[in-house]
């Protein structure tokens, strides 16, 4: 049985600095208020030890820098933590989220078990409950540690991780605990979206994302599943997926989780995620280097599903599906292979000119499942294309659309969430490249473009739809800076954005 993953939980309080018991207390400090009387009072608590440390240029509050003071029976807590915030101008909801996640990967790395953040007046302009809700989705994303195959004892890491947010108002904490409940779930469901992504692909094969997801869906109210293995597979005609999975003893599965809200209005919204639990490209397979990071293909799929478990957690009055295409893809005697033509459960045919090109291919049924399933607005994620990652580096999401107020709307949750996106080309051009001559479409386009044509080629499966379609390939697993505040391998991109992108629908 696997090691249980460290337990976190985030609470606000009030509480005073001097007196309070914590294995750290975190402060977070701006590099241009020189006269904050919260600093200043602790300063002078600590007989002026911050004021040294910034005379001898140790700390500056440049953003992302963190420093350990020990307090020597100064104030009740044994280590304080300072956080640089940078400018207080620059200072967005995602500076404090970060601020957060370095505060709690600092604790765990201490082998420390409490933490308090404490906030003070000069904070930044961002609502209160906005302010919990990043704080507390930053104490998870920096708390998070992936070892539940680690059976070594030395570590010595504490199992969890209890977290409080500190104010010495008692209305701020009250306004600041409804953000924090919110963060908890979010924060939550990413973490676990991160365990699924890191876990090896003989641990998470399609039918385990399948009981995973089933497990889920049990645990939360109005959250349904519907799993189509291999058989119903065949018998619905979902030529791409089952293509795809048909080199690999572990059989393709369809996740299809249903939200239904007490009450909603208009039809339902529909996420729909890849989930290549291994792709080693196939026939056209890829080379050794690197490929063990392909077990995290299924990126899209672990934030489609977290984030069913999100708004069944939040209530939240809007109806949602969620459509996850698992399936393995390997070479085997019984692989898809080149050239090969298949037919997709919306009876388009296709030509595989690469075996590697198969998050579109079964991305293409699930698509075409929401149609069915008269979803109105489709918004899938997936880890489509190196490509991508060539065009926008490891710092932001390709966001392809046929609808200019759906780009927008993602965009916003993406500054909201601090999960960045950047609009690349959706287009008749790039269509016309992947346009087949003795198939309906080719499964690529030409040499360069490669997210362009991957986008396009999935736009014609979204005919009638409002679409856009996330390729995260970029933001598959943590990356320079997100390393010096978290925990490497998978991040589970996609869980806050989705959150914050379905929160936002129904206010
Ligand atoms: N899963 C990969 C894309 C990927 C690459 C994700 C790097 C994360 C990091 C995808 O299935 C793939 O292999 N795409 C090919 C497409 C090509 C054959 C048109 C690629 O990007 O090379
Ligand atoms: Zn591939
Ligand atoms: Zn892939």
């Amino acid at each position: 049985m696997a090691k249980q993953i460290i337990k976190i939980d985030v609470k606000a309080v009030k509480a005073d600095i001097v007196k309070l018991k914590a294995d750290v207390v975190a402060v977070g400090v701006f590099s241009d208020v020189k006269k904050s009387a919260f600093i200043n009072a602790l300063d002078a608590k600590l007989d002026g030890a911050i004021t040294r440390l910034k005379k001898i240029g140790d700390f500056k509050g440049a953003a992302g820098s963190s420093v350990f003071l020990y307090t020597h029976g100064k104030i009740a807590a044994e280590r304080l933590l300072l956080i640089g915030l940078g400018e207080k101008q620059k200072a967005t909801a995602d500076t404090v989220r970060q601020a957060a996640s370095k505060a709690a990967f600092e604790t765990v790395n201490v082998k420390a078990k409490s933490l308090a953040v404490f906030l003070h007046n000069e904070n930044v302009k961002i609502a209160l409950e906005k302010l919990g809700q990043a704080i507390a989705e930053g104490i998870h994303f920096g708390g998070y540690r992936y070892d539940e195959f680690v059976t070594r004892q030395e570590d010595g890491r504490s199992n969890s991780l209890s977290a409080l947010i500190v104010d010495d108002n008692q209305a701020i904490v009250r306004k600041l605990g409804n953000g924090i409940k919110v963060g908890q779930i979010i924060g939550r469901a990413q973490n676990f979206a991160r365990t699924l992504g890191n876990r090896p692909a003989n641990v998470l094969y399609p039918a385990q994302f399948a009981a995973e997801a089933r497990k889920i869906a049990a645990s939360v109210p109005r959250l349904a599943c519907t799993i189509l293995d291999e058989k119903k597979l065949a018998q619905k005609k979902m030529g791409g997926i089952l293509s795809v999975g048909q080199g690999s003893v572990h059989k393709p599965r369809m996740i299809i989780l249903k939200y239904s809200p007490r009450s909603s209005k208009g039809r339902p919204i529909a996420l729909v995620g890849k989930a290549i639990t291994f792709d080693s490209g196939g026939i056209s397979l890829k080379p050794a280097q690197d490929m063990h990071e392909m077990k995290m293909d299924m990126t899209g799929g672990a934030a489609v599903l977290m984030t069913m478990e999100v708004i069944a957690r939040l209530k939240l009055p809007i109806e949602v599906y969620g459509i996850i295409c698992a399936a393995e893809n390997r070479p085997d005697g019984a692989s898809f292979l080149p050239g090969d033509i298949i037919t997709t459960f919306s009876g388009k045919t296709v030509e595989v000119l690469n075996t590697d090109a198969e998050g579109r291919l079964v991305l293409c049924d699930g698509l075409q499942q929401a149609k069915l399933l008269k979803c109105k607005t489709v918004v899938d994620l997936a880890t489509l294309t190196g490509a991508c990652v060539v065009a926008l580096g490891k710092h932001k999401a390709g966001l392809f659309s046929n609808d200019e107020k759906l780009a927008q709307r993602i965009k916003k949750a993406a500054d909201q969430s601090g999960e960045p996106v950047w609009q690349l080309p959706y287009g008749p051009e790039y269509t016309e490249e992947i346009k087949g001559k003795i198939a309906d479409l080719k499964n690529i386009g030409g040499k360069w473009g490669g997210a362009c044509t991957g986008a396009a080629f999935l736009g014609e499966f979204t005919a009638g739809l409002i679409w856009a379609h996330l390729d995260i390939a970029p933001k598959m697993d943590a990356s320079e800076p997100m390393k010096k505040y978290a925990e490497s391998g998978s991040i589970g991109f996609g869980v806050r954005l989705l959150s914050d992108f379905l929160m936002n629908e129904v206010i």
